[in-house]
């Protein structure tokens, strides 16, 4: 079977918080991780069936969706999960939130590498936490003979010890990694996961990315299927949303292996977080139970674009430049440095392009800006035409 991604619905005018921002202007949204396609049929005929059902009311997942998700974990990455593990939950920030909440008190720290997602920073403050940001590192090629560090983002392993304090409880792993489009390898896994237990950390590992591997070589390694024992201190965020493009449906997953640290979830959700809709779970169990060849293509698509995005900055885009190889997810982390923009999101929007700021994910103001290239590759090459007409301006001004 083929699927479309080139003719996808318009999407401006429609409820679509993307198109929406910039609304009866000229701008191609390209900054919200949502992809600009549409589902795979296998949901879309879910969600009819569901529909004609007619009744709505408080829902709960039938066994042939938790085992849809059991049957994925184990069928992509071999990790074998229990049902009982499973926390449903309406959003993934909500997982974040909540595990702030759960497993640090009011003053206590949660670690984290930056830049990153937004909400990795923002949901320990909601609640009185305090985040501890530990930057990347970043290795030019030139700057190093070690060819495993050169031309890559790199944990300052030195920097992350000394990050931590009797206060710290938490670390916030992204993996694979928002903004920087970067899988982890297995050791940095393992050696992360000795991290935690030397310093007692309850792990929480987001792998809402980890469908979306664009580097064939690389696997999407689940942090709690590295071992018993750092599984039982380990919080999974996973969800079928960035991946089959149904982040409005409102579905995620947390997957504590651990009891105790389950309950303690589970008790901070109590009264303050929604329910999981009926239309969320035949979503997924579609998703997960009939999407692979949906998510097969769609990477081949994303992959295509990942190399146009490439190309195109290296030889058009002067004074821009993607730092390391875009492995995984459909976001590209540009750095405008050189450019020398007070607000570089101001300057792109004017000439037509909506992205994300990179001061947002903690990158110093004006250093980066993060490009969506989930959309269709005509809107992506006209995206791409209109940055270079907004870098051949501001290069003109330098
Ligand atoms: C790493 C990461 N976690 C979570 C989310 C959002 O999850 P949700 O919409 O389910 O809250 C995103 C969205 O871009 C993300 O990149």
């Amino acid at each position: 079977m083929t699927f479309d991604f080139d003719h996808p619905p318009a999407r401006a005018a429609t409820d679509s918080q993307k198109w929406q921002k910039y609304s009866g202007r000229d701008v191609l949204p390209m900054w919200v991780a949502d992809m600009d396609f549409s589902v795979p049929p296998a949901i879309v005929e879910a969600l009819h069936r569901r529909v004609d059902h007619g009744i709505f009311g408080y829902a709960r997942p039938v066994k042939s969706t938790i085992d849809s998700v059991v049957e994925m974990t184990e069928r992509r990455y071999g990790w074998r999960i229990d049902p009982a593990w499973i926390v449903w939950l309406p959003g993934l920030v909500v997982g974040l939130n909540v595990t702030a909440q759960a497993f640090a008190r009011e003053g206590e720290e949660v670690l984290t590498l930056t830049p990153v997602y937004p909400p990795f920073m923002s949901a320990p403050r909601n609640s009185g936490r305090h985040t501890v940001q530990v930057p990347w590192s970043f290795t030019p090629r030139h700057d190093s003979a070690d060819t495993s560090t050169a031309g890559c983002w790199n944990i300052d392993w030195v920097a992350l010890e000394r990050a931590v304090t009797p206060k710290t409880k938490l670390f916030f792993l992204c993996n694979p990694h928002n903004p920087l489009s970067r899988v982890w390898r297995r050791e940095e896994l393992v050696r992360l996961a000795e991290f935690c237990l030397r310093h007692d950390l309850i792990l929480c590992s987001d792998e809402i990315h980890g469908d979306l591997i664009l580097d064939s070589n690389l696997p999407h390694i689940p942090t709690s299927s590295l071992g018993e024992e750092i599984a039982q201190r380990t919080v999974t965020l996973i969800a079928p949303s960035k991946t089959y493009n149904v982040p409005g449906l409102g579905t995620s997953l947390a997957i504590i292996p651990n009891a105790e640290l389950r309950r303690r979830f589970v008790r901070a959700t109590a009264g303050i977080v929604a329910e999981v809709t009926a239309l969320g779970y035949a979503a997924c169990e579609a998703a997960y139970r009939e999407g692979e060849p949906w998510r097969q293509a769609l990477l081949a698509y994303l992959r295509l674009n990942r190399d146009l995005v490439s190309a195109f900055v290296q030889r058009e885009l002067l004074g821009v430049r993607i730092e390391a190889p875009l492995e995984a997810t459909y976001l590209a982390w540009l750095n405008v440095s050189e450019l020398q923009l007070p607000d570089p999101v101001a300057h792109f929007e004017k000439h037509g392009v909506g992205l994300s700021d990179g001061a947002f994910f903690a990158s110093p103001k004006g250093n980066h800006v993060r490009l969506n290239f989930g959309c269709p590759r005509a809107t992506l090459e006209e995206g791409l035409q209109r940055i270079k007409q907004a870098v051949v301006e501001a290069r003109s001004t330098v």
